[in-house]
This record gives C-alpha cells, structure tokens and sequence, in this order.
C-alpha cells in the first residue's frame, strides 16, 4: 500500500510552474565542473549552454513577445524550454530578461537536467522539477560525496529529450517541430538506437564508447556519455565564438547524407540530358532537416561541364543577396498563417503548407535536364553538392540589419565525393545499414 502510494504520486506529480522554485535552489554549472569537469568541457559552448543567450533566439523572443501581449499568448512559452530556471522561478516575464539571475542564464544547463525527477510526457517541456541533493542519473552504483544519486531509465531514453524536441503550437496545438516524433516512427526507434546514442556519444550516427570517469573522484567506466549535444548548428556556434561545437556540427552535418547520380557521359547536340539524383537521409536519426524546420534549408546544387570545362547546366546556386535559385527545391517546413501565407513567425502558424523533408534512412529523387548544346565537346561530368543552412540570409538579415552576419553554408554531401565529406555509407547498402545498426544495438549491451 505505502508503495503504492509513492508510485502514485509520481504519477500524479505535475510539470513545474513559474514561481514552483526560487532561481538559488539550483547550481551553477560550475559547480558541478569542480567533479564533472569533462561533462563540463563538453556542454559549455553548446546550443544548450547558450539556449537563453541566443541573439537568433533572443530576436525571435522579442517579437513573439510583443505578439503575445496582443493576442493573449502565454508569455513564458518559448521560456520553458530555452530559460527553464527562469521560468519556474518566476524570473521571466519580462521577457528582456532583466530579471534573470546568473544561474537561469545557463540555459538548459547541469542542474536543471539532472533535477528532472519525472516528466509529464512529449513536447512543450513538461517536466517535473524536484531540485537539491538528489542528482538523478543513469546508474544504479554511482556514489558522490557531494550529492544523493537515483537511478532513472528515462535518462538513457529519448522520452527525456522529447520533453523539449517536440514542440506544439501555445493555442491551436499545431505540432510546430518533432525531432522526437520523427525518430519514434524510425526504424531507429524499432531498433532501440536512441538520441543519446548518437548525440551523447562520440559515434555521430551509432553508439561508441567513451571509457573514462564520470566524476575525477569515481571509478573507471567503460563508457561515460558525452555532453556535447552537437546537431547542425554551425551558424550560431561560429558567431558566438563556440569553435569546438562548430566544427563538430559540420561534422554531423557530413555524417547525415548521402547523394548517388544516374546521368549520361555523353550527347549529341540537341539531345535532352537527363539527370537523376537520390539524396539519401544516411545518418539521422530523424528528418533531414529536423528541429526549427521552418528555418533550416537543405537544397541542391547541381553543375553539368563539357570536356572544355564549359558550364552546360547549373541548378541550386545562391544570388549576390544570399537567395536560393528560386528554381531549387529547398527541403523543409513551410508554415501558413490565418490568411494561408507563409510565415516564419511560428507562433502565426495555423497550417503547414508545405514539407518535403527526407525522412530517417530514405531518399527523394530530384530529376534535372537539359539540352546539349551545339559546340558543346563529351563527355559530360556532374557535380553536385547537397547544402545546408540554418536560416535563411533574407530572414536573418532582416531581423538583424544586411551585413552584419553571413549564414554559412555547410556542404553535407558531394558526389562525385570529395575526400572531405565522404563516408562510405553509401557503398554499404541498406544491409550495410542494417548490420550496422545491429551493431549498435548489440554493443548498447555491453555498454558499462
Ligand atoms: C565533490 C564532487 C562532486 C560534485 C561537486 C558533483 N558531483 Fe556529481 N558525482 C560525483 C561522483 C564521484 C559521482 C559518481 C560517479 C561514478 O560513480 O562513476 C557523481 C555522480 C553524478 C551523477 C550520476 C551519474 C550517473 O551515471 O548516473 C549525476 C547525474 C551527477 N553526479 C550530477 C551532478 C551535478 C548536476 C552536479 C552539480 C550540481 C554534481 N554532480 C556535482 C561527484 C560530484
Ligand atoms: C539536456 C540535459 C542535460 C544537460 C544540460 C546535462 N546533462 Fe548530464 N546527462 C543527461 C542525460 C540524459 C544523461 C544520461 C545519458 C544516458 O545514460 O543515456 C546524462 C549523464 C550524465 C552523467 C553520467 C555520465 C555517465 O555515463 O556516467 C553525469 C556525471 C552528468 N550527466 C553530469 C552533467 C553535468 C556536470 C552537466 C553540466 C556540465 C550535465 N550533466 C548537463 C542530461 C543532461
Ligand atoms: C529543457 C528542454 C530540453 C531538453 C530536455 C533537451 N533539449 Fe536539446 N535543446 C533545447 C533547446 C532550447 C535547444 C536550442 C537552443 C538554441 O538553438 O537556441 C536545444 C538544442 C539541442 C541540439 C542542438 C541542435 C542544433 O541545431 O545544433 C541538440 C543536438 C540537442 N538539443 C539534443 C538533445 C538531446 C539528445 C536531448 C536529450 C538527452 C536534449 N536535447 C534534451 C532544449 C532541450
Ligand atoms: C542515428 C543517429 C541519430 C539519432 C538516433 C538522433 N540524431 Fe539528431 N542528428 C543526427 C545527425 C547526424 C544530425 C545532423 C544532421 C541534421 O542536422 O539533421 C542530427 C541533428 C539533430 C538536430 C539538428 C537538426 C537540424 O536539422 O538542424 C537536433 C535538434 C537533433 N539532432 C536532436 C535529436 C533528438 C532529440 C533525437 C532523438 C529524438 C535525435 N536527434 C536522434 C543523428 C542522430
Ligand atoms: C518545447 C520546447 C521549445 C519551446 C516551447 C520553444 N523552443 Fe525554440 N527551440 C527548441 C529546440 C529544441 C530548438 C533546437 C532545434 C533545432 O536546432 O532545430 C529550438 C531552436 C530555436 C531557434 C533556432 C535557434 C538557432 O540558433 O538556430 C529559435 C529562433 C527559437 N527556437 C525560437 C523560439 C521562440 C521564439 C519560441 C517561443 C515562441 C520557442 N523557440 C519556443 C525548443 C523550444
């Protein structure tokens, strides 16, 4: 009956409200570094560590801000999943962030993870908050002299970054982003590859071991998670001066895709040239692009040359300004507003219009042509390269002035490859794939 009662009321505990906590019942990450000082190493610099700092973030607030005031909005919406502490001690509203203390300002940070005692389900944070001496973990044997520790399955799941990567509409309940959705009906999911396997691990796309310490007091683990958090963030990271995390997010961003061209090598003049492209989604373990989807851009560019270097075709490429060949197919998320317009204003969101993107392990098919011109010498070659963009040059240019920040545009995948960005996934196969991901699954075994 007594344990009945304790289950009972884990069940029936509810997410963490604004004015819950007082800002000082959390650590500050440093803290935690004093033992942790790899997890530290690994997590400062991070989109996590700059979840409230975020200028792209930051201007984005402000206008939602001003939107919600006018049409009755909850103001800590976007706060509960970018300003945790903030929120449920009450510190946000206002939204200029002139009440937060130093702690909140870490954004999604050590204490306030390790503090989530249970969660209320997916998406639009609901976690329940129970901050102090208890750190909740992974492990049954840890031992810290400074902390209790509790055991919790749902860290070692994706269900825990679910609370967070799935993000419904405050009103309409528009799903808006779903990271987690995406790899629960993934054949990752089948196969038991969770988030942390790929994101909390040095392997990118499968589990691999990290042996060390959790702590500088502990035992030898056979492996310790990692705390990078990496995903395609390489625009924000590189203004904040987070080089680590950069270049790791172009790493990811090299470790997702794949492309396989089927074209001719030669044509007569006045001959049609058909190409076939397949963009394969390789390596996520959920859409291509995935996450803030009405942001990121994911396209094609694709070069025809005769022997004479002369260009025949040319398809994807970007104008002075920064704009995609309006010919182009831009994979991701196209959101309407009331009026049915297309908005980046995800809070004006009432339908989505448009979403091509490339789901877990499949591919699209682009088809290109042109017509071989007279003069034009064989044999033909193709290049292409599928790019990536955390947002569009218009977008942020208009929020924050022309010239003062360049997009970067990160190359995924080349073919013909080029050394840098070659992986050899698409060599393997699908049974490549598969015993690949057997492998992983096997190993999670074994992990320590
Ligand atoms: C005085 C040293 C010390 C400090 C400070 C400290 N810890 Fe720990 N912590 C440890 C040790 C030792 C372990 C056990 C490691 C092991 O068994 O491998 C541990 C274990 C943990 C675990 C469990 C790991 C698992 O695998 O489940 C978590 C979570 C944790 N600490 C979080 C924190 C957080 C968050 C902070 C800051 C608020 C913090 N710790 C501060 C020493 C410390
Ligand atoms: C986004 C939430 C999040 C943040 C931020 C976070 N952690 Fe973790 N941490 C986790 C999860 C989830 C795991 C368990 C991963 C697993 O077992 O699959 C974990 C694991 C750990 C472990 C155990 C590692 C191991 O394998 O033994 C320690 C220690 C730890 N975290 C400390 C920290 C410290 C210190 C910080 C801040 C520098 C921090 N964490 C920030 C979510 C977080
Ligand atoms: C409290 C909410 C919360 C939880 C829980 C959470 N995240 Fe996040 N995560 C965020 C926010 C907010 C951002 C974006 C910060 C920004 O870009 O300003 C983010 C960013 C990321 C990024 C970087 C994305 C990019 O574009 O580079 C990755 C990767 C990531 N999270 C993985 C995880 C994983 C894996 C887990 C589970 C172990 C997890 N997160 C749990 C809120 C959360
Ligand atoms: C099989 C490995 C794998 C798994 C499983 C996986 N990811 Fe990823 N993730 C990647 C790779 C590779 C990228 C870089 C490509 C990209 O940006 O989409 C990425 C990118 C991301 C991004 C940035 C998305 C973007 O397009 O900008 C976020 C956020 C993220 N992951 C969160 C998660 C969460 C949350 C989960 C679990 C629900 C998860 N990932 C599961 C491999 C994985
Ligand atoms: C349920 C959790 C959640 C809520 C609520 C939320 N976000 Fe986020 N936000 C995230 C996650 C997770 C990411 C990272 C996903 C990715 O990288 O694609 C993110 C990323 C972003 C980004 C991209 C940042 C970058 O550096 O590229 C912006 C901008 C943003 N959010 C604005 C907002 C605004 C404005 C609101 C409120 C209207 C809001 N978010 C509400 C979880 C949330």
């Amino acid at each position: 009956m007594f344990l009945l009662l304790i289950a009972g009321s884990f069940a029936s505990a509810e997410q963490s409200e604004a004015g819950d906590f007082i800002s000082s019942q959390f650590s500050k990450s440093g803290i935690c570094s004093n033992c942790h000082g790899n997890s530290f190493g690994e997590w400062d610099g991070s989109m996590h560590s700059n979840s409230d700092e975020d200028f792209f973030y930051q201007a984005m607030l402000q206008e939602y801000g001003a939107a919600a005031e006018a049409e009755g909005l909850p103001e800590g919406f976007c706060s509960r999943c970018h300003t945790p502490i903030g929120l449920v001690s009450g510190e946000i509203p206002p939204l200029d962030g002139s009440g937060l203390s130093e702690v909140a300002k870490e954004g999604v940070q050590c204490d306030f993870c390790h503090s989530v005692a249970e969660s209320e389900g997916i998406g639009n944070a609901p976690y329940v908050l129970d901050p102090g001496d208890v750190k909740w973990g992974r492990r049954t044997d840890a031992q810290s002299p400074s902390h209790e520790v509790e055991a919790h399955e749902f860290y070692t799941q994706s269900e825990y970054c679910g609370m967070c990567h799935n993000i419904y509409h405050p009103a309409n309940n528009l799903t808006l982003a779903a990271t987690y959705t995406e790899w629960k009906e993934s054949p990752y999911a089948a196969e038991g590859v969770q988030c942390q396997d790929c994101h909390m691990t040095p392997g990118i796309i499968e589990f691999e071991a990290n042996p060390g310490k959790a702590a500088s007091s502990g035992p030898e683990r056979e492996n310790v998670y990692t705390h990078y958090f990496v995903g395609g963030n390489a625009f924000v990271t590189d203004v904040l001066g987070e080089g680590r995390h950069e270049k790791r997010a172009i790493e990811y961003l090299q470790h997702a895709a794949a492309l396989d061209v089927k074209a001719p090598e030669a044509a007569e003049p006045g001959e049609v040239v058909d190409i076939e492209v397949e963009i394969i989604n390789s390596g996520a373990g959920h859409k291509i692009p995935s996450g803030v989807t009405e942001e990121r851009e994911i396209w094609l560019e694709l070069t025809a040359t005769d022997a004479d270097g002369k260009e025949l075709y040319h398809s994807g490429a970007l104008d002075e300004a920064g704009g995609i060949d309006p010919e182009a197919t831009v994979y991701h998320t196209v959101f309407a507003d009331s009026e049915g317009q297309p908005t980046l204003k995800a809070w004006e969101a009432e339908s989505i219009l448009y979403d091509n993107r490339i789901s877990p392990k499949a591919l699209v098919l682009e088809n290109h042509s042109f017509v071989m011109p007279e003069g034009a010498a064989n044999p033909i070659s193709i290049k292409t390269v599928l790019h990536y963009r955390s947002a569009p040059q218009e977008h942020i240019d208009e929020l924050f002035g022309g010239g003062t920040y360049t997009v970067p545009v990160i190359d995924m995948a080349t073919y013909p490859e080029t050394g840098a960005s070659s992986q050899g996934i698409p060599e393997i196969g699908a049974t490549g794939m598969l015993a690949i991901v057997f492998l992983a699954v096997a190993y999670r075994k074994f992990k320590g």
